[in-house]
């Protein structure tokens, strides 16, 4: 059985759909402080399996000693975490306290219990503004943000765990931009209030829930002058977690992985690729650069490729169209 922490986030509940469906068992740790539960009964009606879950905080030493004490976990895949950059900025404790102190108490419970197979949400925002493209794991890190910096640390506490004991199995995916949703339309992103991300935002431009999208800024040395990003459909992320599970058992030490398509879309690629799918328009304002932002940000993805097996194959058609179908199905998300 996989303890997926967050698995009722975006991305976690995602990969329970693809782990249900490569015949692993899941328990599900959530605290819904960026979720709602209807996320898992959706998963699993589309799986037709049960998803158990445990409601509490993955900082809550006491639970995950009795999450552990009474279920056979063999592994764990762990999204819990916050990861809106705006907000790390003016609340940096609450981001060190629930990235950071979290996959502490995880790692030390995980511990206690002899359970040392682990993979990791990170993200390509541990580059900063890369020093070349496409982005290699190998090039040098530095976050620019409190959030960065909270995940920037934990792959560092978890290096060193990896180092002190040899048991430990850890797998640290630096994930691009995850966007698109399942092919049914019945699983998506749900963000609370203003999406702050552009793949939502637009899609509720389109769906009519907000009049236009702001484009920070068409002054980068780009295609276009919009910012360009490693656009990855959230399913080929989840399959991505199921290979680097499978992968780990066999291993020892921590591995950090990109997981991209290796192809960068700007922000007026992604507008038009947008409205071509859905039919419907996305008018847009030009507004100046957001702070903290990048110009051009791809993955070079062959690592996975070569070590994981893995692949994205979801093109930009693909994330539009399923995006598409979550948002008109959803137009106001989950119910409550
Ligand atoms: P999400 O907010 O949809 O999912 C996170 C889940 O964790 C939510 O269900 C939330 O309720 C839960 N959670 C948060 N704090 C918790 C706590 N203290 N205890 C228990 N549960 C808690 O976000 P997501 O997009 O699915 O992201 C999942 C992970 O991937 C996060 O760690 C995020 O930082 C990382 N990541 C996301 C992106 C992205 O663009 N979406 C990119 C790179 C990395
Ligand atoms: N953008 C707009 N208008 C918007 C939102 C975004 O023009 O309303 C632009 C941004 O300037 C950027 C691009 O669209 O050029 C993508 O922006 P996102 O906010 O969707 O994504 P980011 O690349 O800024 O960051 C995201 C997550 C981070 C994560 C990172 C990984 O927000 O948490 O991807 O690469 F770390």
């Amino acid at each position: 059985m996989i303890l997926v922490t967050g698995g009722a986030g975006y991305i976690g509940s995602h990969t329970c759909v693809a782990l249900l469906q490569a015949g692993y068992e899941v328990l599900v740790l959530d605290n819904f402080c960026n979720s709602k539960a209807e996320s898992l009964h959706r998963v699993a009606s589309i799986t037709g399996k049960a998803v158990p879950l445990v409601q509490g905080d993955v900082r809550d030493r006491d639970l995950l000693r009795e999450v552990f004490g009474t279920h056979a976990i063999d592994g764990v895949i762990h999204f819990a975490g916050l990861k809106a950059v705006g907000e790390s900025v003016e609340k940096p404790l609450t981001y060190y306290d629930t990235n950071v102190s979290g996959s502490v108490v995880l790692t030390e419970v995980m511990a206690e219990f002899g359970i040392q197979m682990l993979v990791f949400s990170s993200s390509a925002t541990v580059y900063g503004d890369p020093v070349n493209l496409p982005i290699r794991e190998d090039f040098p890190v530095g976050a620019t943000n409190p959030y960065g910096r909270s995940k920037l640390m934990v792959e560092q506490i978890y290096t060193d765990v990896a180092n002190s004991d040899k048991a430990w199995r850890i797998a640290l995916l630096r994930y691009f931009n995850p966007v698109g949703a399942h092919v049914s339309g019945a699983m998506g992103e749900d963000p609370n209030g203003i999406p702050s991300n552009l793949m939502p935002y637009i899609s509720q431009v389109a769906v009519g829930r907000r009049e236009q999208l702001t484009v920070f800024g068409n002054d980068y040395p780009t295609v276009d002058g919009t910012g360009v990003r490693d656009y990855i459909h959230v399913m080929d992320l989840a399959e991505g977690h199921v290979r680097a599970l499978a992968w780990l058992k066999n291993q020892t030490g921590a591995h950090v992985f990109n997981l991209g398509t290796g192809r960068g879309y700007s922000v007026l690629e992604m507008v038009r690729a947008f409205e071509l799918v859905s039919g419907r328009p996305v008018p847009y304002l030009i507004s100046p650069r957001r702070a903290g932002d990048v110009a051009e940000v791809y993955a070079d993805s062959s690592k996975a490729e070569r070590e994981l097996d893995w692949k994205a194959t979801r093109d930009i058609e693909v994330m539009c169209r399923d995006t598409w179908n979550w948002q008109k199905q959803n137009p106001q998300g989950y119910p409550d």
